[in-house]
Formats: structure tokens, sequence, C-alpha cells
């Protein structure tokens, strides 16, 4: 049987020296394997994909949809807290959802890239990924003011992932926040992957020292779905959006456009009490790749009078889908009614809403305007600073800030935000077409002072 031998702690200066020797040498080839860690069975990084040489402290790269920003910063992270560590990272993202969609559990986030790493969803001081090592990283959105607070909370850092940074409806005092606790080990910096959009704090940001800046469009990826790429061309190219979604250019404040960034910076984390609740639908009547997206927005009146964008539930999905959504946001938002454009063969609409929820308050209206005359008192309010988006709704924006009136087909977004508003603020005069009868809908609460508002069939 073998005897065990406890080994003696030795002072012999050449032993100690050895172990040593080999000690440093285990971690040199542990870090090299680390550094030169590639997650298995996928293929190597694209041109675009690697990091730009030198010392700096944010890589920023701004890309078109889909050109593998997130893969590049997902494995970026990754080889860096498996080179060193005990290391503690924070991913932010514009909502706590889009980080864990994009980051954690997508196909380009840290699940699908390093097969080590575990996700705690629910740890005590907030959801993170952990590695072997010992290395860490919270994963954060800051979607309102309040979460801003919650970088502070989680202590001081050494590498920010910051995934699409542009739409952080909270950038400025998000990245001031965070700037003040990136402060552990030897070169703290800071990662991020985005299409860029123009608001003022992704401007100032993009632009300050230490930035090292690359860029890529949609079509340097050369791993996804070729009928995804293609329908992207199909709804993008030529248009002033596809300059930003496609080609992953920053658009300056648009010519001709109603709407600008500073526009849409009377946005607030909740809205006051709403009188009048409405969801705008622009309907796409046709289905299939090439129909266009259905905009639906969800908005309300306060009791002070301003208008507030509660949702932009807009989608592309067949009649059927999409209205399942109109329904599910009217009763969510305990909404007064569903109006909808029927201009375009849309005498549809009521039907297809009518079939899934025949009690719903619907109004049909009939665009008698042109378009710019619709929205020009719309953009008008937001100038005003009387109409605030509830949070960030970066889609719906960039359709407000890059549409020319008259110029390409009208975005679908755009318009039915504009029938919201206008039936909120402005009045908007069309025929009614109510499909409930008159009393009360059951399992919809009732808001506010807003009582009395199933009353006579026409009198809302
Ligand atoms: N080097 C690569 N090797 C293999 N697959 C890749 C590579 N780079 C990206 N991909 C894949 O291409 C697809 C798009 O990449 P990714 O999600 O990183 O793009 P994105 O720019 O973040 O897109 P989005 O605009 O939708 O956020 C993903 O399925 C991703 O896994
Ligand atoms: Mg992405």
């Amino acid at each position: 049987m073998p005897t065990l031998r406890l080994l003696e702690p030795t002072t012999d200066p050449a032993k100690v020296a050895e172990y040593e020797r080999l000690k440093a040498l285990r971690e040199e080839r542990k870090r090299e394997a680390d550094a030169n860690w590639q997650p298995s069975g996928r293929p190597p990084l694209e041109p675009h994909q690697v990091p730009p040489g030198g010392d700096w402290m944010l890589w920023l790269l701004e890309g078109g949809r889909g050109c593998g920003k997130t893969e590049a910063c997902a494995r970026y992270f990754a080889r860096h807290m498996r080179m060193r560590p005990e290391t503690r990272g924070r991913i932010i993202a514009p909502t706590f959802g889009d980080a864990v969609e994009s980051c954690v559990e997508g196909p380009s986030g840290l699940l699908s890239i390093d097969p080590e790493i575990r996700w705690l969803a629910s740890a005590p001081g907030g959801a993170k990924v952990t590695w072997p090592n010992g290395s860490e990283a919270l994963v954060l959105g800051t979607p309102f003011p309040r979460d801003v607070d919650r970088l502070r909370a989680g202590g001081n850092r050494a590498l920010d992932w910051w995934e699409e940074m542009a739409a952080n409806t909270q950038l400025r005092s998000a990245w001031d926040q965070a700037a003040l606790g990136l402060r552990l080990g030897a070169r703290p910096h800071s990662i991020a992957s985005t299409t860029p959009r123009g608001t003022r704090d992704y401007r100032e940001i993009r632009v300050m020292a230490g930035v090292s800046r690359t860029h890529a469009t949609l079509f340097d990826n050369p791993h996804n779905p070729t009928e995804w790429v293609e329908r992207m061309r199909a709804r993008y190219e030529d248009t002033r959006l596809g300059r930003q979604e496609l080609m992953g250019e920053l658009l300056e404040d648009v010519e001709g456009a109603l709407w600008t960034r500073a526009m849409m910076e009377h946005r607030v984390e909740e809205p006051p009490e709403l009188t009048r609740v409405v969801v705008a639908v622009d309907p796409a009547v046709t289905s299939g790749e090439s129909a266009d997206d259905t905009g639906i927005v969800v908005a309300g009146r306060g009791a002070d009078g301003h208008a507030y964008v509660l949702e932009d539930a807009s989608c592309h999905l067949s009649p059927d889908q999409w209205a399942r959504r109109v329904v599910r946001a009217y009763h969510a938002h305990g909404a007064d009614r569903v109006i909808a454009e029927v201009n375009n063969g849309g005498e549809l609409v009521g039907t297809v809403l009518k079939t899934m929820d025949e009690r719903l308050p619907y109004k049909a209206i009939h665009a008698s305007r042109g378009k710019r005359t619709r929205a020009e008192p719309v953009a008008a309010l937001y100038e005003q600073g009387k109409v605030h988006h509830v949070g960030g709704f970066s889609e719906l924006e960039d359709e407000l800030c890059s549409s020319v009136p008259g110029e390409g087909s009208s975005p679908d977004r755009l318009d039915a935000l504009v029938w919201a508003v206008t039936e909120l603020m402005l009045g908007s005069g069309g025929p009614l077409r109510i499909l409930v009868p008159q009393g009360r809908v059951p399992g919809v609460p009732r808001r506010g002072t807003n009582s009395g508002r199933f009353g006579a069939i026409g009198r809302w």
C-alpha cells in the first residue's frame, strides 16, 4: 500500500526558485491558450471584427444591422475574461432584455461563444455571467434614470461592453456613472457594438479622446442567411434609413425631415395620470416578405394636456398576428379606443380586429389630408415639448428623424404615431365606426378621471 508523505515546506532557495519558475510557466501557458482561444467550431473573426491596435479607452464598432457587431464584442469580452482571472466586467444595454437576448442568450451572445460560461440570471447582486477562473460580468439595462444608479451599486470594474450603445436612452448619464467605477486593473477600458444614431449623447461620446472607431456594413458579414439579407436590402436599399441600417452610417439631422433628434429629448420615465389612451394602427393589408410593416403605436393624453407615447408595438406580421398584438396592446394599456387608417384596402382592418375581439372600440379613419399636412402639426407639438416618449423607442425615433414627407414610402411607425397624437391632441375629425355595443367592456380597467367613457356611441 502506498504511503502518504506530507510535503514539508522548504526554504531551499533553489527549490523555491524552481517552483516559482514552473508556476509562472504554467500560468504563461494558460494565458497563451486563452489568448489564442477561439470558440470551438466557429469560423474565425472577419477582418472588421478584429479589435484595433493601440491604447484606446473605447473600441467603438459601428455598423449596419447584422454586420457581426455583437459577435465581435462577445468574443473580445470572453477572451479578455478568460485571460485575466478574477476580472470584473459589465455588460450595459438599452434594456436588460436586450442585454440578455443579444449579449447572453442570442446566437452571437456569450453562451453560444464560450461553453464554460455560467449564466446566473438571479444572482443576489444582480444578473451576471461567470467564468471558471473567477471572472464575472454584471448584466444591466439602463432604460430609465433609476437604472443608472445600479451602475454605481455594482462596484468598480475593469471592462465594460456597451451593446447597442447609440440606442441607450440614458447614454450620457450611464456613461458618466460607469466611468466613475471603471478603474480596476492596469488598463480599464470599454468596447461598444452599435448601429449609429444621431442622438446628442452618442455624437458626443463617439468623438471623445481615446475612442477608436471601426466600421462595417451588413454586407461585410457572410454569416447571415441570404433571404434575410435580401429582405433587408429590399426594405432599406436606396432609403435614407438604409444608410444607417444597412451601411452603418451616422445620419445627420435630415434636411426636410419634420422631426429632429433634439425633439426626442422630452422623454420621461413615467407618464402622469392619463385621461385617454388610444392604440393607433397603420395596417399592412398584405402579408409576406415584401409586405409593409404594420405600425402600432399606443399613446395617452395626460391630465397636464400633453401626449405620452407609451409603446411602439409595430411589427412585420400577418393580419391576424398584428391584430392579436393590437388587442393585447389595447388591454395591456387599458386603452379607450383603437383607431386605424383604412385608405388602402384597409376595410379589412375592422373585420380582422372584430374577429379577434368583437367588443373592441374601433374607429376607422379615412385620410383626407396629405401626409405632410397631417404630420406637421404633430411635429409642431413635439417642438413645443408637448409630446413625450415614455422611455425610448429607437426604431420609431429613427423613422421620425429620417423621413422626409413625399420622399419614398411613408414609414408605418411614423404614420401610426401621427394618427395617435392627432386623435389625442388635435381631434382627428374622421367619421366614427364603432363596433362595440354601448356599455362597459368587461375586464378593461377604468383609469383616472375618465369615468363614463363608455357612454353613448359617438361620444368619444
Ligand atoms: N465571425 C463569425 N463567424 C461565424 N458567425 C458569425 C461571425 N460573425 C457573426 N456571425 C453570425 O452572424 C450573425 C449576425 O451577427 P451579430 O449578431 O453579431 O450581428 P449584429 O451586427 O450584432 O446584428 P444586429 O444588428 O442584429 O444586432 C449571427 O448569427 C452571428 O453569430
Ligand atoms: Mg447585435
